[in-house]
């Protein structure tokens, strides 16, 4: 399973890239806002830190699917290679998803509530699908069986595209996600940091290091 961060905090980013086995960053609007006014610097200044290999996923705003396919051909050109366009599937975002799809732009579909959704999008042409989690379950629905049904529908129809679950609020979401076979995780640093956040791990781990400082010398060599 890939595993991208969901978030546009450049020093965290870099971080959480060096300690962990990070395949690219996500990103959305709301998160872009969250990190001062210039969007675009915040996004450069990302694609520096994760290095040109890893995958920038970068959302549209407009509503119009005209509009959508002009700020995605811009996005594309601005961000090269490996750079991925979110477009939210409601019924503008899915006529652009199919055209820019054709035109070899790779596309994640976003926003995605619903199998329905994933179905939609994954017949349009998008590369990936990024059904939100918890959002869902925050509905009183299953957002991890969403997850799984869109899973189903793209492998049962010999459809190309990846699911891409988005939106969780702790390891256990993702590890449930991840032992299903879903291509791709999304997660905050908040819960990306929480994988390995284990007191008797780390407890373990000192316990180790201070049985050997019983002795000397205190170190290999
Ligand atoms: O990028 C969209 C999705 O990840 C939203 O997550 O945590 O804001 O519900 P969240």
């Amino acid at each position: 399973m890939k595993l991208f961060i969901d978030d546009a905090n450049v020093r965290m980013i870099e971080w959480l890239c060096a300690y962990y086995p990070i395949d690219g960053v996500t990103t959305n609007p709301s998160i872009l806002a969250r990190y001062g006014t210039k969007p675009v610097e915040t996004l450069k200044a990302i694609r520096k830190v994760i290095g040109k290999d890893r995958l920038l996923f970068v959302q549209t705003l407009s509503s119009e699917s005209d509009k959508i396919m002009q700020e995605a051909r811009k996005i594309s050109w601005e961000f090269k290679d490996n750079t991925v366009i979110k477009i939210p599937v409601v019924p503008e975002g899915l006529r652009a998803i199919e055209y820019l799809a054709k035109e070899g732009l790779e596309i994640c579909a976003t926003a995605v509530y619903t199998p329905m959704q994933g179905y939609l999008a994954a017949k349009a042409g998008a590369k990936y699908i990024a059904p939100y989690v918890n959002r869902i379950d925050n509905l009183g629905y299953d957002g991890i069986g969403v997850a799984k049904t869109i899973q189903e529908i793209i492998e049962n129809n010999d459809m190309e595209a990846e699911v891409l679950a988005a939106a969780f609020r702790n390891s256990q979401q993702v590890l449930e996600l991840c032992r299903f076979g879903i291509a791709a995780c999304t997660a905050s640093p908040e819960v990306i940091t929480g994988f390995l956040k284990n007191a008797e791990v780390t407890a373990a781990v000192n316990g180790f290091a201070a049985d050997f400082a019983q002795i000397s010398p205190k170190d290999w060599f």
